[in-house]
């Protein structure tokens, strides 16, 4: 039998008007862990959708051998059964179903025609002692955090006897800590013979799991760098996926002059009637004109709240303490005051409440700001147009036309589409949570060089990013946020990874 479980040759599939992959092949051996890497839009989860019958058998060109036999797979069940268990970056558990329900749901442990939901849950035990998770298989999926919830979709598809697993950025949104365990599991997992893909932009992991790595890019298979040979280095990487050397992803400023206070929070506290307490607590804060501030913080730590809390607090906390925006006190009832008054958001949620996926690339752009090509209550579409060109072009959005829904664009396109949209707003103040999740090194490059730019216009800028590399790459000044409040404020002359992580575990 062949040393690879998988071979897939010479694979093209086409969107309308967009060729995804064009004669790709890809081949992983028996117990690797092989990475696929790519910019955004390079056809990554394409090629695993095709792989795992997302796409079915004659909607792609090209041959699949999978355990030493041409599949032809055509619907998802064909590949699970056949071995095969893919976790997509969007979690598709059910959040109001415990953990066993979850792990089991439609392969329950059965006793004849009934379920014998004793032995599910001993089962699901076993599972979850193989991803070495420690939580009771009865609670509710909502009530565990996003690491863990990853590790109940491992231990779903581990019930499952995979023999290939593929995760598409499973890291993208767990902290530091989780990410470490979920590639000791993968380790793990190898030692037992599964083989794994993986897709991930943090070339870390990249660099410390990978047995191979195939990079992507515009659809094409570039090459298959091997860690034996010791050629998975971050240069090499990079190279072969944007096609030119990057020196430094934080491009450099020179002028780091301020203007006035642009914000200032005093004694700023929301209260979360949901829950029941506090998310943010007596927080002092200022952002200068022209500055840009990172705000670190472990996940949890109360930085999405306080930045809903300064744009409009549409989740209605009970807000106490003092606002001034450009040196103006100032209380938003609502997104749209905030919006008003020159403050943007751009979401680090872009499915959940930042772009209508729906609709195309440019209603997205134009949709938190039309009156300003409005007459009359009409939309000028000629200005429409010319303007979401405009950001396409700047920040290299990848689609045929700005006609494109946006749900069809992949995961980095979207979040450039929504940086766009806040950008044509023109604010003072544009808060960016998590700017670059799940985007490319070369479009990191951009977004960080377009960053500059606009304070060099005089915008001012909140960065939070769980990155600790960009929080120090880009910020000016750094908060480092815990349980809901401001532990500690560090030039960028005196930051370093230690001093944050000492704040922010505090
Ligand atoms: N359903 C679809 N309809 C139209 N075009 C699509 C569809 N799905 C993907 N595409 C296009 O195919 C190309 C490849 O997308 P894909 O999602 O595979 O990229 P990716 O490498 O996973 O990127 P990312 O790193 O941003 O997730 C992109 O140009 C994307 O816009
Ligand atoms: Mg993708």
């Amino acid at each position: 039998m062949s040393e690879f479980i998988l071979e897939m040759n010479g694979i093209s599939k086409e969107f309308t008007g967009v060729k995804a992959l064009s004669n790709v092949s890809f081949k992983v051996k028996k117990g690797e862990i092989h990475f696929l890497v790519g910019e955004n839009g390079a056809g990554k989860s394409t090629l695993m959708k095709v792989l795992s019958g997302v796409y079915p058998h004659g909607t792609y060109q090209g041959d699949i051998v999978f355990n030493g036999g041409v599949q032809s797979f055509a619907k998802i069940s064909d590949s699970v059964n056949a071995g095969i268990a893919i976790i997509y970056q969007e979690l598709a558990l059910f959040p109001d179903l415990t953990v066993y329900e979850n792990i089991f749901a439609g392969n329950e442990v059965k006793h004849g025609a009934f379920v014998d939901w004793n032995r599910t849950i001993v089962r699901a035990k076993e599972m979850l002692q193989k991803v070495k998770l420690n939580v009771n298989p009865e609670v509710l999926i909502k009530d565990l955090g996003v690491g863990k919830q990853q590790l109940v979709e491992i231990a779903k598809a581990l019930s499952k006897e995979v023999k290939l697993l593929i995760l598409d950025e499973p890291t993208a949104a767990l902290n530091e800590d989780d990410s470490e365990n979920l590639l000791q599991l993968l380790r793990e997992l190898k030692n037992q013979g599964i083989t794994c893909i993986m897709i991930s932009h943090k070339l870390k992991e990249v660099i410390a799991i990978a047995d191979k790595a195939t990079v992507l890019r515009d659809g094409k298979t570039i090459c298959t760098l091997d860690a034996s040979k010791g050629e998975i280095t971050e240069n090499n990487i990079i190279k072969n996926m944007v096609g030119r050397e990057i020196d430094d992803i934080y491009p450099k400023r020179t002028n780091r002059q301020f203007g006035n206070s642009i914000l200032e929070l005093r004694d700023w506290s929301a209260y979360d009637p949901k829950l029941g307490r506090s998310v943010v607590k007596n927080v002092h804060l200022h952002v200068k004109k022209g500055e840009i501030v990172g705000i670190a913080g472990l996940m949890g730590s109360g930085r999405t709240e306080l930045a809903q809390s300064i744009f409009g607090n549409p989740k209605s906390y009970k807000l106490q303490g003092e606002m001034d925006l450009d040196g103006k006190r100032s209380v938003f009832k609502h997104p749209q005051d905030a919006i008003t008054a020159g403050i943007a958001y751009v979401t680090e949620d872009r499915k959940g409440d930042g772009l209508f996926l729906i609709q195309d690339i440019k209603s997205n752009i134009t949709a938190a700001n039309l009156h300003e090509i409005s007459s009359r209550g009409f939309i000028n579409s000629n200005e429409e147009v010319s303007i979401s060109n405009s950001y396409k072009q700047s920040l290299n959005i990848k689609a045929p036309s700005i006609e494109q829904i946006v749900g069809n664009l992949s995961g980095g396109n979207q979040q450039k589409v929504s940086l766009g949209k806040w950008l044509f707003v023109g604010p003072k103040l544009l808060i960016l949570d998590e700017p670059t999740r799940g985007i490319d090194v070369g479009a990191k490059f951009e977004i960080y060089t377009i960053m500059n730019k606009l304070i060099s216009e005089g915008m001012s800028i909140i960065m939070i990013s769980s990155e600790l590399g960009e929080i120090l790459g880009m910020s000016d000044r750094i908060y480092i946020m815990a349980e809901g409040r401001m532990k500690g404020e560090l030039s960028i002359e005196e930051a370093d990874q230690e001093k944050i992580m000492h704040f922010a575990t505090q």
